[in-house]
């Protein structure tokens, strides 16, 4: 069993890497190890009990605990912070009991209770071995008879190894500037990123990776840490003034609260953690390796080729303008077609009609299955896009359900891009856009829906809460999640994508429901490589749609352009009828160069060559799992001449077999081609994409 009792408590351990806990002297639960895995069960240390330092530094304060609560003379970041009925605000966590539960994957619960007060907590464990992660949440659960008020509930405190400097990498950006990847020191203090959005948003990420400074792409040691959850959220590393550094992350306590009346439970969403001694790239690919293994339906299966007319076409739509574009997307080698915004009942501009989700009778007289056969007779799958949580005040469901908004009752709502949100933490709300979105696909052969969620929130109230108002920040969120599963569940042979105006809601909590999810709403292809990389920390390459799109044409050639989406899951956005027959032949060309190796991009692993945040030369290589084939994407954007590109090291060949490279004639062994490299030579916003075979 790779979780164990280890008489000073319990050791975890995956492949390569182990975390142990335990109860120190003081009867308190506290972390002992993080790091790689050691051969025997005494190599882990004991639970340390920090000896009275001043009056200032308690050993309550020092101790390493693993799921702090706030109260007594502890003044870290606390996961836990609730008030109990008698006014009481501090809560002193007691163990109470273990349990080791066999299974895949296998789990460690952890019961915790307070000294005096009827909360009892548990803290649960999963182990997913050959991902080398540690999936952990907390259970809160009111045993009494008053309520609970829980104003903070985090997912894990994650403490790292002593005695270093961390380095915090993490992701920052806005709209159609999102994934900006930072990797700075860690001040002391709290460094603190989150949402306050009601989604994950464009302008951080909820994951990090600490590492000592000296890690590379592909070396060194990396911390890694990532929260499954679509709505607020917090991260605090703090570094204190004993040297210690932890990184919290769980749901925002910003604006909240949750008043948990007796006998009800609530869990914390689910964080996972791991560590890599393989750098940067070793730690997405372990992410990416959970993604396929726990959270993705489809593991390493080449994605469908997608057609989006909404760049070409926009509001403007109907049958014609549709079937005419159907036909070139077809052409091209297109095997899905999907119909963005602008279809449904007076949805002329983005001024109306949010919530009114049935077919345009002027554009689309016959409804929408004379569209969806041309597609089929044209040989793709038919798609549409929705915005389910959103209404406009100028709609139907509006004039009919005014009271069903996201508002306080004293403030008018503020709108945004001309649409207010339906709140979905209430029951009545999460019924109506299942029965109309299961309306739709039952009635539709429809097999890809992009849902997207064009806005964030403002006046976050809910008049009629049955419980605290503030809840709203997670019955929300859980409503999403409740609306989306029973469509999915309904409907298993639809494709599902996460858009909140490109990367504004890609995390993995929504990837336990979106197959894929839209990188950015920018997609200029030298914006996309930087994007890209940046979801790739945590994301696989399937997963991350990218746009070729008619953004800087003149600029960009059009090879530049796909290679660059290609390196995701392609989807061609530009207005084709307005392409030249050359370009169109370009086109079909690169395409039909797409589905050859896309098995490679989808099906296999990531290596990040070359940064496109700091180098001018960015570069990324798949390697097919068994390693027998591998696909380099090399790229030169603007870099003054004279510049040479230098060699490009390729990671993650067999060392001990020999290599070609398309357009070469030598044939070397992989650690030849990682150590003396492969010589390329571009010119400014020129590409290549080349395949490498073992011979
Ligand atoms: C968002 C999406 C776009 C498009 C528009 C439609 O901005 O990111 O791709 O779907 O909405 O309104």
């Amino acid at each position: 069993m790779p979780i164990y009792d280890s008489g000073g408590g319990w050791v975890l351990e995956t492949a390569r890497t182990a975390y142990a806990l335990g109860i120190d002297e003081r009867g308190q639960l506290v972390h002992r190890y993080w790091g790689p895995r050691l051969p025997f069960a005494d190599d882990y240390p004991p639970p340390s009990s920090p000896r009275e330092w001043a009056a200032f530094d308690s050993p309550a304060h020092l101790a390493r605990t693993e799921y702090p609560a706030y109260g007594g003379t502890s003044y870290f970041e606390p996961c836990l912070k609730v008030g109990f009925a008698d006014g009481t605000r501090d809560t002193r966590l007691r163990f109470a009991g273990a349990e080791l539960r066999p299974g895949e994957p296998p789990e460690l619960r952890l019961a915790l209770r307070d000294e005096h007060y009827p909360l009892a907590l548990t803290l649960v464990y999963r182990l997913h071995e050959q991902n080398d992660l540690v999936e952990r949440h907390a259970i809160l659960c009111n045993t009494g008879a008053a309520p609970i008020l829980v104003e903070r509930a985090f997912s894990a405190q994650w403490q790292l190894p002593l005695g270093k400097h961390y380095r915090l990498s993490h992701m920052c950006g806005r709209w159609s500037d999102e994934g900006q990847l930072r990797r700075e020191p860690l001040p002391s203090g709290t460094t603190i990123l989150e949402s306050r959005r009601i989604s994950s948003s464009h302008h951080h990420s909820p994951w990090f990776m600490l590492d000592d400074g000296t890690a590379q792409q592909e070396q060194g040691l990396v911390f890694f840490g990532a929260l499954a959850w679509s709505g607020n959220w917090k991260l605090c590393c703090e570094l204190s003034g004993q040297g210690t550094t932890r990184a919290s992350i769980g749901l925002n306590d910003w604006d909240f609260a949750y008043r948990l009346e007796p006998g009800e439970s609530l869990a914390t969403p689910a964080c996972v953690g791991g560590l890599s001694a393989g750098g940067f790239g070793g730690a997405s690919r372990l992410l990416h390796a959970y993604l396929r293994d726990r959270l993705l339906r489809e593991r390493r299966e080449p994605r469908a080729l997608i057609y989006n007319s909404w760049e070409a076409t926009l509001f403007d739509i109907d049958v014609e303008s549709q079937g005419r574009l159907a036909e070139h997307a077809a052409a091209l080698g297109c095997e899905i077609f999907v119909v963005d915004d602008g279809w449904f009942h007076r949805r002329d501009s983005d001024r109306a009609a949010l919530g009114d989700w049935w077919p345009d009778a002027r554009n689309f007289p016959k409804g929408l299955t004379p569209l969806i056969d041309r597609v089929n007779a044209l040989g793709m799958a038919f798609g549409i896009w929705i915005e389910p949580e959103m209404v406009s005040p100028d709609s139907e469901l509006y004039r009919a359900h005014p009271d069903w908004i996201i508002r306080f009752p004293g403030r008018p709502p503020t709108e945004a891009r001309n649409q207010l949100m339906l709140n979905l933490a209430r029951p009545d709300v999460q019924d109506h856009l299942i029965a109309t979105f299961d309306h739709l696909l039952a009635e539709h052969d429809i097999r890809y829906v992009k849902w997207d969620m064009n806005r964030n929130v403002s006046e976050p109230g809910w008049p009629e809460a049955p419980g605290d108002a503030r809840e709203l920040w997670v019955r929300y969120v859980w409503g999403v999640y409740r609306v989306w599963g029973e469509l999915r569940a309904r409907h298993p042979r639809v494709t599902w994508l996460s858009c909140s105006g490109g990367g504004g809601r890609a995390d993995l909590g929504i990837l336990g429901l979106a197959d894929r999810v839209q990188i950015s709403d920018n997609t200029d292809a030298t914006a996309i490589l930087k994007i890209q990389e940046s979801f790739a920390q945590l994301l696989p390459a399937p997963v991350l749609e990218s746009w070729v799109a008619d953004t800087n044409a003149e600029r960009l050639p059009l090879a530049f352009r796909f290679h660059a989406a290609m390196a995701g899951a392609l989807v061609i956005g530009g207005h084709l009828a307005r392409w030249s027959e050359a370009q169109r032949a370009e086109a079909t060309e690169l395409i039909a160069q797409y589905k050859a190796v896309r098995a490679i991009v989808h099906g296999g692993e990531r290596y990040q060559l070359r940064s496109a945040h700091d180098s001018p030369f960015p570069a990324i290589l798949f390697v097919s799992e068994d390693r027998a084939e591998a696909v380099l994407f090399a790229f030169r954007v603007y870099a003054p001449d004279p510049a040479e590109m230098p060699a490009l090291a390729l990671h993650g060949l067999d060392p001990e077999a020999c290599y070609a490279v398309e357009g070469s004639a030598a044939r070397r062994s992989g650690l030849s081609w990682m150590h003396a490299g492969l010589s390329l030579s571009l010119g400014n916003f020129e590409s290549a994409m080349l395949r490498i075979k073992r011979v």
